[in-house]
């Protein structure tokens, strides 16, 4: 389910391009299922690993950690000396992999010696890996408390660097689940909750409010949920019922904010009263609701589905617009075409 190749690998296959055949680069990654590339950096000095390390060799790939052993400052040298970017895992240890870089992800986003892209990269992977095992799973307040233990080191990250929205948003997945979605959706929201002032703290609930917000599809029947068409009447009216799952599911786990209470139950309100499930309209829609709206619909239309086709920006914006006119917070709506522009950088 997760993208086949990392920007990371491009990059560093299109780097080595004129040293080797690059078709037989692309050919040993997909051919190597069992192991996962991450950023060097992202192994900290002095940290245990609970997995073996590898890296990419002439003739295949090499150990240089076992699996309990304790990363040293001089491994970490060697591997830079011999010009080694990657860090290769094996896929069966990698819950171990995702608990590390999980545990590590407040120092790995203030290490100079990683890119931002990298830095997003990383981010992105374990937020979505969290949200997919949150999905996967009966819910659990554990699970809950993961994906909120992600926000900040994601929102410390936008808040510390322009330009990690923008390289979030470029690594995010092209095609449409519900856990990337979630991810993508909790992106965007922070990405317009910047752009209209809002202070971290506020941020910080707003991003979790994004992540949680299609929490209650676990509930919804998983073959309307992945269904690869479009739905029914009838399955729509049970699609209908997640925002209100999802409220529930919060109640269960002991999430009281009332802002993302409301973020996460009424984001398919429309400010028209044409929403649902209630109804609401103008001024009884919450912010947060207003702001994951935009980003979720937003979303929903860039992002490739079996029944539909990936649409541009451009065109994405222009169907928020106008024809969804009455339905979204306008001047929300202008501060986002405007961070989508890239103005926001300059
Ligand atoms: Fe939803």
């Amino acid at each position: 389910m997760r993208r086949k190749i990392r920007i990371s690998e491009v990059r560093e296959l299109e780097g080595r391009a004129e040293a080797v055949n690059i078709d037989e680069l692309r050919k040993d990654i997909h051919e190597s299922p069992e192991y996962e590339g991450l950023p060097l950096r992202v192994l900290r000095n002095n940290s245990v690993v609970m997995f073996d390390v590898f890296v990419k060799a002439v003739d295949g790939f090499k150990r240089v950690a076992q699996k309990s052993s304790t990363v040293t400052s001089s491994l970490i040298e060697n591997l830079i000396n011999s010009k080694q970017e990657m860090i290769y895992t094996p896929s069966e240890q990698k819950e171990a992999v995702l608990g590390y870089v999980e545990s590590n992800l407040n120092e790995i986003i203030y290490d100079r010696e990683i890119s931002q892209d990298q830095k997003s990269e990383v981010i992105y992977t374990t937020a979505t890996d969290i949200a997919e095992e949150l999905f996967s799973n009966p819910i659990n307040t554990e699970a809950i408390q993961r994906t909120r233990g992600i926000i900040k080191p994601m929102l410390d990250s936008i808040l510390s660097d322009n330009t990690t929205i923008d390289s979030l948003i470029a690594v995010s997945s092209y095609d449409y689940y519900t856990y990337t979605h979630s991810v993508d959706v909790s992106i965007y929201a922070l990405g317009l909750g910047r752009e209209l002032g809002l202070l971290p703290s506020t941020l910080n609930l707003l991003g979790e409010a994004g992540i949680l917000h299609d929490v209650g599809k676990s509930q919804i029947d998983i073959n309307i949920v992945n269904k690869p068409g479009r739905l029914g009447a009838e399955e729509f009216e049970q699609m209908k019922q997640h925002p209100g799952f999802s409220y529930q599911v919060l109640m269960q786990h002991g999430v009281k904010n009332p802002a993302i209470i409301s973020g996460v139950r009424d984001h398919h309100e429309k400010l028209n009263g044409k929403g649902y499930p209630r109804g609401l309209k103008d001024g009884e829609i919450s912010k947060f609701a207003r702001i994951i709206a935009i980003a979720d619909i937003f979303n929903a239309l860039t992002t490739r589905r079996s029944y539909k086709p990936a649409l541009t920006t451009f065109e994405a914006l222009k169907i928020m617009k106008h024809d969804m006119a009455g339905e979204l917070d306008e001047e929300m709506l202008k501060r986002f075409i405007y961070m989508m522009s890239g103005k926001h950088n300059s």
